[in-house]
């Protein structure tokens, strides 16, 4: 296994440290906050001095001696109280790269404990169109999806879709109300489903018995009316079509298409267990089960003899664990969701139904518009998901060229570039965010091809295509690397840290971590190549050399992209006028 630099390094100093009888847990190695003094720096000796009963610098200062033995440090230093200070030779450096550059996974690790991730992530609502609220969801879900299996975890990804609720009730009584009976509804599509619900919408508000019908509807849909489950099957499959849709249109992928409905006969276990084991009460007509604290107690059956969201969310996590053996569940939902999550996963707890399993849900905040209110279209209304792709590639049209003013590049062929530069920058502007806080909709600047955009990465990618493309045609083979200039050491360093930045993207299931790394990447490449020309090298090894580093930024580069869900084309057209 080809080991990143700091690894390498990591693994030199667990070996000193059990050389010397030191615990090996503090022998990692970061890299350093000083790069002016040193490339890496351990903290080791800090931690131990206490448990040593022993001055951190003298412990500092035994480590150091050990290393100064290896030639691969050109300088040790011990300094403040205790930190150690390294840097590399160049040599050791350019060894490292040339192995990375031949590993197909760049040096970067798995995990030691890899295990089954069922994630939860998408959560449409059946007969809803998918609006910028589904978006984060869809977004950060996908690129963990991708982090979680590059890091060696296995992932079952179920989109969860919303498809038992009163909604359903209230669309059907809504096309009995219009049409007398359910007797069309196979006749609909996804624009009159919608339109349908809308209107219940606005019905149920205003009229109590509206209310109360569809709520009676609800439950004996649920309770298996034959009528109603047949009417319901189409909404579900004709909603579930447009969603496909909607979602490969993201690069979003689903290995289930699991929804609430299929959680309904484990609702009943659920209640049924609870009530064996002592934890459920009936509370005002409703049976519920206390929890800790001020917690609100979780609702297993409502008062009107229905399943609602908890008891559903409640019974999936124990289908999850029976029948796809679950070992951790990442649920990706809106973070004003966080107090349903934590009632959920209690209960789970109390009710011993997924034992050992791990529960996290990744709260993220909402997209806002300039007015930090939720983002709305132009109007004033609800911007649904197309009206913002839609928009992206408006905006995006705005630096490409039209189709025709490029050799080989058609209607089809710019449409397809459009669109692969319209979701990544979507996608990036989304994911270049903290997922926890919101964040605003940039409409002047994130479809642009400078600054922190996916648009600027992809352009990264696509100028070193050409750069090889070129290299190629003259000959140049890569060869092993030399650094030769203090730029191509910080392009390597910088390399070097794609494991760790892999690692805590997958430790805190932040995809923000991959795209702030692959911004500096791409910016460390530019600074790089301004300098260390291929086609006029001083001589050829160097820019073999450098070829080598190019291809392998690339490489690296798309395969952030890959995590982040963006996709990179090999060529990116640029009218001269656009940034
Ligand atoms: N359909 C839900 C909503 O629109 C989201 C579902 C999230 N996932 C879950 N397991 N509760 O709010």
């Amino acid at each position: 296994m080809t080991l990143s630099l700091e690894n390498s390094i990591n693994q030199k100093m667990c070996q000193i440290f059990s050389r010397l009888g030191l615990d090996p847990r503090f022998a990692a190695v970061k890299v350093s906050d000083r790069p002016d003094l040193s490339d890496f720096q351990c903290n080791g000796a800090l931690a131990l001095a206490k448990s040593e009963r022993k001055n951190p610098r003298e412990i500092a200062a035994g480590i150091a001696a050990e290393l100064e033995k290896d030639a691969a440090f050109a300088k040790i230093s011990v300094d403040g109280p205790g930190f150690i200070n390294m840097s590399l030779t160049d040599a050791y450096i350019a060894a490292n790269m040339d192995e990375v550059a031949a590993d197909e996974r760049f040096g970067v690790g798995k995990v030691e404990d890899s295990h089954t991730v069922v994630m939860d992530f998408g959560g449409p609502n059946v007969a809803k169109a998918l609006h910028v609220g589904h978006l984060r969801s869809a977004v950060i879900g996908e690129s963990i999806r991708r982090i979680e299996l590059f890091a060696g975890n296995r992932v079952i990804s179920d989109v969860h879709l919303g498809d038992w609720g009163t909604p359903m009730g209230m669309i059907l009584a809504e096309i009995i109300n219009q049409d007398g009976n359910l007797g069309k509804t196979e006749t609909y599509g996804i624009e009159e489903i919608s339109a349908f619900y809308k209107k219940a919408n606005i019905r149920c508000k205003e009229d109590e018995a509206a209310k109360e019908k569809a709520r009676i509807i609800t439950a004996e849909l649920q309770n298996g009316s034959p009528e109603y489950r047949k009417a319901w099957q189409h909404l579900r499959k004709v909603s579930v079509e447009a969603i496909k849709e909607n979602y490969d249109a993201l690069d979003a992928h689903f290995d289930l298409w699991l929804g609430e409905s299929d959680a309904h006969e484990a609702c009943g276990e659920i209640v049924r267990l609870a009530a064996r084991k002592g934890l459920s009460e009936v509370d005002d007509g409703a049976t519920i089960i206390r929890l800790e604290g001020n917690k609100p107690p979780v609702i297993l059956v409502k008062s009107d003899g229905g399943f609602g969201y908890q008891v559903t969310d409640i019974a999936t996590i124990k289908m999850r664990y029976d029948d796809l053996h679950a070992e951790e569940i990442l649920y990706v939902v809106d973070k004003r969701q966080s107090l349903h999550f934590e009632q959920c996963f209690e209960s789970a707890e109390k009710l011993g139904i997924a034992p050992g399993v791990k529960f996290r849900h990744i709260g993220f905040g909402t997209v806002n518009g300039a007015d930090g209110k939720p983002f709305k279209t132009r109007d004033g209304g609800v911007m649904n998901l197309e009206d913002l792709i839609k928009l992206s590639k408006d905006k995006v049209r705005e630096s490409v060229p039209a189709a025709g003013e490029v050799e080989g590049y058609g209607e089809a062929e710019i449409e397809n570039l459009v669109s692969q530069i319209a979701i990544g920058a979507i996608k990036f502007q989304d994911l270049k965010n903290n997922t926890a806080s919101g964040y605003v909709f940039e409409l002047d600047d994130f479809a642009k091809f400078e600054g922190k955009t996916g648009p600027y990465i992809q352009y990264a990618i696509a100028r070193i295509n050409s750069i090889l493309r070129k290299a190629a045609e003259a000959g140049t083979k890569e060869g092993k690397v030399v650094i030769t200039n203090n730029e191509e050491r910080d392009l390597a360093l910088k390399i070097a840290q794609l494991n760790a930045v892999v690692m805590r993207a997958h430790n805190e299931k932040e995809p923000s971590v991959v795209s702030d790394y692959a911004y500096t990447l791409a910016q460390s490449f530019s600074t790089f190549y301004n300098v260390s020309s291929i086609m006029n090298a001083e001589n050829k090894d160097f820019a073999s050399s450098r070829l080598k580093l190019a291809r392998l930024v690339r490489d690296i580069l798309r395969q952030l992209l890959y995590l982040l869900g963006i996709e990179a084309p090999e060529v990116m057209l640029k009218k001269a006028s656009a940034e």
